[in-house]
């Protein structure tokens, strides 16, 4: 089974799929779309160091999430030498409205094995989110060399995905966990269908 086959009912748990002309225009302004990926990439990798050092009592997630902080600085890197090598200036970071609006849908208060289960689910949100759009990257940009590094990132941020996942199905009942991920699933839904559709956010 291919990997597109294998990891497709997972993958598509995002009710929304991103609107076509995304891509169409993302790949007429790749040097945002580079910049704007670096900066996903750090975050990527700092909202790990956060959750290791608010859950350091927790093996398991302490145990994944270490090789995460690294692949996720890997693709950073990744992304660095991109942009150099094309001669685009790395910059400012740039307001991330996606991040910021799933922020918002975090349940406030609660114990905090609630508020974990709260920051699994927004994470594991927007790895499938970048997956997806890493995939219409792939399968739509001309050049050879992105298209192979999008398809590698693809894979990548789709095992980051069940990562999130399956920590919070560890450490939470699963009939909650369910409960709640259907309702980030519907608002994550809602906030990229009222997003403004841009050419130099990733999101
Ligand atoms: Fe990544
Ligand atoms: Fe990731």
């Amino acid at each position: 089974m291919s990997w597109e086959e294998s990891t497709k009912n997972k993958m598509l748990n995002l009710q929304l799929p991103t609107d076509p002309r995304w891509v169409d225009i993302a790949s007429m302004n790749l040097g945002d779309i580079l910049v704007d990926h670096a900066y996903c990439e750090q975050k990527a990798a700092s909202s790990c160091i956060s959750l290791i050092l608010k859950y350091p009592d927790l093996e398991l997630l302490v145990d994944t999430l270490t090789p995460v902080v690294a692949e996720e600085w890997a693709h950073f890197e990744r992304v660095m030498d991109q942009l150099r090598k094309r001669n685009i200036p790395f910059g400012w970071p740039r307001k991330d409205e996606y991040v910021v609006r799933l922020a918002q849908f975090v349940k406030k208060g609660g114990n905090r094995m609630q508020q974990l289960t709260e920051q699994l689910l927004m994470n594991a949100l927007i790895e499938a989110r970048s997956c997806e759009r890493f995939k219409l990257l792939w399968k739509n940009l001309q050049d050879e060399e992105l298209k192979k590094f999008y398809y590698e990132l693809m894979v990548s941020e789709a095992g980051h995905y069940v990562n999130f996942l399956e920590l919070a199905r560890h450490y939470q009942d699963e009939a909650k966990v369910e409960a709640r991920w259907k309702e980030w699933l519907a608002q994550e839904a809602k906030i990229i269908s009222e997003l403004e559709m841009r050419d130099d956010r990733v999101h």
